[in-house]
């Protein structure tokens, strides 16, 4: 941002203030080196950002994970809930999965502009957490005001650490990160991700969720994870020839079951952001339910089918696409076991590693796929129309 034009607006939507912002500009103090754009740089970036996060939790000595000073004792939280926006909202789904699966506690997850509204039941075993990338969001303050007010323990998860959002939540775990310029998230989210997915293994080992040998092993496999990204990343030439196609048409789908299916919504959001193309991020298993009727003769449809639990499931969800005339692009992992299932129109494969941890890997190819189709229209990447990077009014 250059100069921005501020307008505050108080509870009644009158304007109080009107102020400028001068701000130096992000372009003129970073530099984004080889790449064409800022969002090309934080993506191939992200093994570099994976190993700081990694670097700064986990404690490879004594095969632990560090979180230094945490305010509360572990049977003091029953329950969790986590709260953010966009992305950062994306972010909170994908651990509501961890939690349930690798925790006993109660957790939910909620938008922060629909949090701040609602009559919430507060509830003092809770433990807030509020994720955001620039700590600056307008909703998700709000919501952590709501809870300081109403006594609640609150946990912000951030990557810009002088920001309000961090200044003003009783605990803060910061993503190590960098700074990311791209409007569009793509390093901050895994950045979010891990941190959240560290925090869920370190809870579940307190509370004896998690055996110690199973929470050794999972440790173990996150320490490869950025080498895996690493090589995940290689698969570039494929999807840009993929973009055309998204690029020819009315709308788009991303399916995906559990695990997956946060990150089907964040790769949907990708694609909107950046190439405004309508596209829709649905749980594969309720297309039944009303979205089959979108589709038609060669919509494309991606399908996250990486092999886990769900792997089957989806596998049938994507061929009732399929009968319907969808060209899908089915997204997997490396398996010897090849896809059975006929009329795909294109696989991409990523890494594989234990299905914790799979949704880094899904989310790559989803990345490149939103940049390439914003490229070849000549969209502007790092600032995509009618978007901002901060949104700190409501
Ligand atoms: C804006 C950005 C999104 C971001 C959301 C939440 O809408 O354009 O990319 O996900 O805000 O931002 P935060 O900084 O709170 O993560």
């Amino acid at each position: 941002i250059k100069k921005d034009h501020v307008e505050f607006f108080n509870d009644e939507g009158t304007k109080i203030n009107k102020k400028v912002l001068e701000l130096s500009s992000d372009e003129e103090k970073y530099d984004k080196g080889d790449y064409k754009h800022f969002m090309a740089k934080e993506i191939e970036e992200q093994p570099t950002t994976l190993k700081n996060g990694i670097k700064e939790y986990v404690d490879n000595t004594n095969n632990d994970i560090n979180i230094y000073n945490f305010p509360w004792k572990a049977n003091e939280i029953s329950s969790i809930i986590l709260i953010g926006c966009g992305t950062a909202y994306h972010s909170c789904l994908m651990a509501k999965y961890w939690f349930e699966q690798l925790t006993t506690l109660d957790v939910s997850v909620d938008i922060a502009s629909e949090f701040r509204y609602r009559k919430n039941r507060f509830k003092k075993e809770t433990l807030y957490v509020f994720v955001s990338q620039s700590g600056e969001t307008a909703d998700t303050y709000a919501a952590l005001d709501l809870c300081k007010k109403n006594g609640m323990k609150t946990c912000s998860v951030v990557n810009v650490i002088e920001s309000s959002i961090a200044r003003d939540s009783e605990f803060v775990l910061p993503i190590h990160c960098g700074t990311e310029i791209g409007v569009a998230s793509t390093k901050a989210f895994l950045g979010q991700i891990l941190i959240l997915y560290i925090l869920c293994l370190k809870l579940g080992l307190l509370r004896k969720d998690l055996k110690k040998d199973v929470f050794g092993q999972k440790l173990k496999d996150l320490r490869e994870l950025p080498k895996l990204v690493e090589q995940t990343l290689l698969i570039d030439n494929k999807i840009q020839t993929i973009s055309n196609t998204f690029n020819e048409a009315k709308g788009s789908m991303f399916l995906g079951r559990g695990f997956s299916y946060p990150i089907a919504l964040e790769g949907a959001l990708k694609l909107k952001e950046l190439s405004y193309i309508h596209a829709e991020g649905y749980p594969a298993g309720e297309m039944k339910h009303g979205p089959l009727a979108l589709i038609e003769e060669g919509m494309p449809v991606v399908v996250l089918a990486p092999r886990d639990n769900y792997y089957k499931k989806t596998i049938s969800n994507m061929q009732e696409v399929i009968a319907r005339g969808a060209k899908v692009l089915l997204i997997t992992n490396k398996s010897k076991d090849e896809v059975v299932s006929e009329n795909i129109w294109e696989t991409l494969e990523v890494e594989s590693t234990n299905a914790d941890l799979l949704p880094f890997l899904l989310t790559i190819p989803l990345q490149k796929l939103a940049y390439y189709s914003a490229l070849k229209k000549g969209f502007d990447i790092d600032k995509p129309r009618n978007l901002a990077k901060s949104v700190t009014v409501e």
